[in-house]
């Protein structure tokens, strides 16, 4: 479904990703784990041409979009869950889902978009009145997630959802995260320090350091390794 190759990015004369492939298959959830600063914000953003590659190419469904704008890679079914949430904090939760929908057709189907989200998340349709700067931390995760759902993408980058979450919101998001894959078939490529919780629900994942991938490949087998079990599992 993507297929990114071998792509460099730079920003001004600092090179911030080298020769950088991965590949996600639909129906797939995809893990890239890696330190902080590592490049996972960037692989992501680069997908979805908002960081632009110098050179090499990626692909989805066969047809290249590393050339395009983001608005437009959006319209091939492409949605970014940003890092740090980034939402409207004096927008009310509604108002915050109806911003998920300004992109292509996806405004004309915003009621049903509605209540697609609310039947996932029913606590944001209890709030969806509330300002959105006034739920907890997991909750605000939940409508960042949601609001990337209004678009109905049929392949969804998440960037660090678990960051500054307490362990226990963590695993209800995860089980959020397997759902949109298991129940609606949403392909997913998720970037994350916690390696545990991703290889809890990935297929596959990849390792990526310093701006390179270093190890790819299934959970249990990168579970195996020794330098994976002391580095990002703390065993
Ligand atoms: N806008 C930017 N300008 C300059 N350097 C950046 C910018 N964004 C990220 N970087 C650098 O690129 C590297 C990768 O960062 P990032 O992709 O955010 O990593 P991660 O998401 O894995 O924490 C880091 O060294 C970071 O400092
Ligand atoms: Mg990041």
């Amino acid at each position: 479904m993507l297929i990114v190759e071998n792509i460099e990015v730079w920003y001004g004369k600092v090179k911030a990703l080298w020769d950088v492939s991965l590949e996600v298959r639909e129906g797939e959830i995809v893990g890239l784990i890696g330190p902080n600063g590592a490049g996972k914000t960037t692989t992501l953003n680069t997908i979805m041409g908002i960081t632009k590659p110098r050179s090499g190419r990626i692909t989805l469904n066969g047809e290249r979009i590393d050339d395009k704008e983001t608005h437009e890679i959006i319209k091939k079914g492409l949605f970014i869950v940003p890092e740090g949430r980034q939402l409207f904090p004096f927008l009310t939760v509604e108002e915050n889902l109806l911003l998920g929908t300004i992109h292509g057709e996806s405004w004309r189907r915003r009621h049903e978009a509605l209540d697609f989200v609310y039947t996932l998340f029913p606590r944001l349709k209890e709030r969806r009145k509330q300002l959105a700067g006034t739920l907890s931390g997991g909750e605000q995760q939940m409508l960042t997630i949601a609001r990337g759902l209004m678009s109905r993408p049929r392949l969804m980058l998440i960037d660090e959802p678990s960051l500054g979450l307490a362990p226990r919101i963590v695993v209800d998001l995860y089980k959020v995260i397997r759902a949109l894959r298991d129940e609606h078939k949403i392909t997913i490529l998720i970037a994350d320090q916690n390696a545990h919780r991703v290889f809890d629900i990935c297929d596959r994942a990849y390792v990526i350091e310093n701006g390179r991938i270093v190890m790819e490949g299934t959970p249990e087998k990168l579970k195996s390794d020794k330098r994976i079990k002391e580095v990002y599992l703390g065993l």
